[in-house]
């Protein structure tokens, strides 16, 4: 869970390095390094503890001069936070950084010291650098030093490598853990994630586990880790570099939150069949008879993925009339679920490389269900692992907590309800229809609820920045916005919340509930507004300071609750879409008023490829 960057060609590393970590500082943020092939052979180091800017310090006092170099940004698995523990890691001529965790590090150490190496670190990094040295040692080149070293490994792994004795290539390899390679005029670079070098190079060569390449400053050779050669076309990323960057927000967060319209027309973009009312389903991967005999759907998610997960089996059972069941993955994994033929996997990540979901959807795959993948990074792991990927294009999300993934994995999940209900003969044309085109409005529709409540949100935000608790509840397709809407706030301003059925709150939480708690409660204009009303009275006769979510000119909402937030009526299958925005605002501007890391969050990292 860390951050990797290198660069070989014939500018001076250092700022390319740093820049690339900048943009990789979400994947971890407790210390920073790089390594340089300096003048006269020698490599030099430079590591600090913390955020980058105390790495950029140390470089202004001492710079690194060299064409040819390798960058960390780290968040700690292995080691606490210090600068020892720091990458990179050296072993008398060789440097490495790493991401991921090598699984059979105690063994290794322990051969290690027995054969006389000194071990300065706690990482397990530390002694990938040691097992490439003696390689060299005994007269390998790097690129044969690193494959032999990797023969010892166990467990998940991006590395780049530099030896001293070899200043004009960096050597890199990768399993289960991210690693792209980017294709620049006569200068190579490779990073964990795209945005690191959107700046210098749209061409992108994606690695496949099990593979390693040799980065020299006009060529790049990608071959096996058992050495026989691979072919692969590289691919154009359309991302611009200024979609990267906080394009004059205060915070990724709140661009990421204003882009969602954005967001949304470019993951509907081409996938709406306006004309008959359906959706163009070919990368779902299933054909029209495989959609039909589909027997259950079963969701796979982490986090917020997971919250989207809950709002899809409501949409694939409405829908699609097809049985669907949902599943945190780290508590699928491992467990004898039945799970087999007939089965549709939906494994949705915003990353794609969150281990617990890769873990599960192929367990699940292993035992005969088809995986199809939900995820907003192309060429992740999942993607890559799945039968079928159906991309959300969301563009990249830097802010740790996620926003516009979630509205657009929420779309993702209703294209696949509308496009297996028609297959399945499950809902009218005229039906189908109505949410084609509701979906086609919902970029306007939310361009126009995120500008109209960004004020009296933030103004709410403000009076209620001292609350210790907040609960939030919501009924059917309001519940996983009420969960999703708890976990912003938790995660970015350390308010204690929780998100609760707004049924199931007389059955505990109400014992929560005194004058000093906001109660956010979700009560749209649908099937289930007569009965959330009622919640929300419930709460009120018990003194909470309640906040409504309710649909325009809802008077009784308004009458009934201290504060009130209007969405505009839309079909209610198209509510998530509109309340989840007021909830991502609120949660942002309590972070900001409190002044907390709105982007790094502490503890927290945006890919957890941990488990
Ligand atoms: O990349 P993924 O969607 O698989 O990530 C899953 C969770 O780690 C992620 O949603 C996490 O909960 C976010 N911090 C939520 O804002």
């Amino acid at each position: 869970m860390c951050g990797i960057v290198g660069y070989v060609g014939p500018q001076a590393c250092a700022p390319i390095l740093l820049d690339g970590l900048r943009r990789l500082e979400y994947r971890g943020y407790d210390s920073a390094g790089l390594a340089v092939h300096a003048p006269g052979g020698r490599i030099e180091v430079r590591r600090a503890v913390g955020k980058l800017r105390n790495l950029e310090s140390a470089l202004r006092e001492k710079p690194l001069e060299g064409a040819v170099g390798i960058g960390h940004t780290r968040w700690a698995t292995h080691g606490r936070p210090s600068e020892v523990n720091a990458h990179p890691h050296v072993a008398g001529d060789v440097a490495v950084v790493h991401n991921g965790i090598i699984e059979n590090h105690m063994p290794l150490r322990r051969e290690l010291e027995e054969a006389g190496c000194t071990i300065a670190s706690d990482t397990d990094t530390e002694l990938v650098a040691h097992l490439v040295e003696r390689e060299v040692q005994q007269g390998k080149d790097l690129e044969a030093a690193v494959r032999a070293a990797l023969g010892r490994l166990e467990g998940a792994y991006a590395i780049a490598v530099l030896s001293a004795k070899e200043p004009e290539r960096i050597v890199v390899a990768k399993s289960a853990s991210p690693l792209v390679i980017g294709l620049g005029e006569g200068e190579m670079f490779c990073a964990s994630d795209i945005p690191a070098l959107l700046p210098y190079t749209r061409d992108m060569l994606f690695m496949e586990d099990g593979e390693m390449a040799v980065l020299e400053a006009g060529s790049v050779r990608l071959t096996t880790v058992a050495g026989a050669d691979v072919e692969r076309e590289p691919k154009r990323i359309d991302w611009s570099p200024v979609m990267a960057e906080k394009a004059g927000y205060k915070h990724f967060m709140l661009k990421e939150i204003f882009e969602q319209p954005r967001a949304m027309e470019d993951t509907l973009r081409g996938r709406l069949d306006r004309e008959h009312g359906d959706v163009h389903g070919h990368e779902i991967g299933l054909s029209e008879e495989d959609a039909k005999g589909i027997r259950r759907v079963l969701l796979l998610a982490c986090g917020t993925s997971h919250h989207a997960t809950i709002a899809g089996k409501y949409f694939l059972e409405e829908i699609a009339k097809v049985p669907a069941v949902i599943e945190i993955a780290s508590e699928f994994r491992g467990r004898e679920a039945v799970v087999g033929e007939g089965d549709l996997v939906v494994a949705v990540s915003q990353s794609g490389e969150t281990l617990d979901t890769l873990v599960a959807a192929k367990e699940a795959k292993e035992r005969g269900a088809k995986v199809l993948a939900i995820a907003n990074v192309i060429g992740s792991a999942i993607p890559r692992m799945a039968d079928a990927v159906f991309y959300t294009h969301a563009g990249p999300e830097i802010g740790v907590a996620s926003t516009k993934c979630f509205s657009t994995q929420l779309a993702n999940l209703l294209m696949l309800s509308v496009w297996l209900g028609r297959r399945r003969g499950a809902i009218t044309a005229e039906r189908s229809r109505e949410l084609v085109e509701g979906l086609a409005r919902l970029p306007t529709t939310m361009k126009d609820v995120l500008q109209g409540t960004r004020q009296l949100v933030a103004n709410l935000a403000r009076r209620y920045v001292d609350a210790r608790d907040v609960l939030y509840l919501g009924r059917g397709l309001s519940f996983p916005i009420a969960l999703e809407g708890a976990l912003k706030l938790k995660e970015i301003s350390y308010v204690h919340a929780e998100g609760y059925p707004a049924g199931e709150m007389k059955h505990g939480p109400i014992a929560l509930i005194d004058s000093s708690v906001p109660a956010i409660v979700l009560v749209p204009r649908d099937r289930h507004w007569e009965r959330s009303i009622s919640n929300l009275q419930e709460a009120k006769a018990r003194e909470a300071i309640v906040i409504a979510v309710a649909t325009e000119g809802d008077e009784e909402a308004r009458q009934v609750s201290h504060d009130l937030i209007e969405i505009p009526a839309v079909d209610e299958v198209l509510t998530p879409f509109l309340t989840v925005l007021p909830l991502q605002l609120y949660a942002y501007y309590v972070a900001d008023f409190k002044g907390t890391d709105v982007d790094q969050p502490r503890n927290l990292a945006k890919t957890v490829t941990v488990e």
